[in-house]
């Protein structure tokens, strides 16, 4: 199942928190790249949503582990195991692009 999001909805480095047939999934623009991730630590199950975007990584608000929003791999302790990426598609320009974020089956 997909969700699809307009371009100009996404403020840059501002994650949002979206849930696509029950998978909690968090949807984050870098300038004109988006990139979907599974919205919960690796390391003890809280959104990422609401931590902080620097470069293409987003920051655990609780302790602080990095995941790259590209791999979902962890640049550091304490988290050690991936996070779940997605695919991503943009169609269209500028603000009024449509952003689908999908949510593989295999994946839930
Ligand atoms: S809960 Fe995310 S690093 Fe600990």
């Amino acid at each position: 199942m997909s969700v699809s999001l307009r371009l100009g909805d996404l403020r840059d480095k501002q994650p949002r928190r979206i849930t696509i047939d029950g998978v909690p999934v968090a949807v984050v623009r870098v300038g004109t790249e988006v990139f979907a991730v599974n919205d919960t630590c690796s390391h003890a199950e809280v959104s990422l949503a609401e931590g902080e975007v620097s470069g293409c990584e987003i920051e655990c608000w609780l302790h602080g582990s990095r995941f790259d929003l590209r791999t979902g791999e962890p640049s550091g302790p304490p988290a050690f195991e991936s996070i779940t990426t997605y695919p991503v598609q943009i169609e269209g320009v500028g603000d009024d692009a449509v952003v689908l974020v999908a949510v593989p089956e295999e994946a839930r």
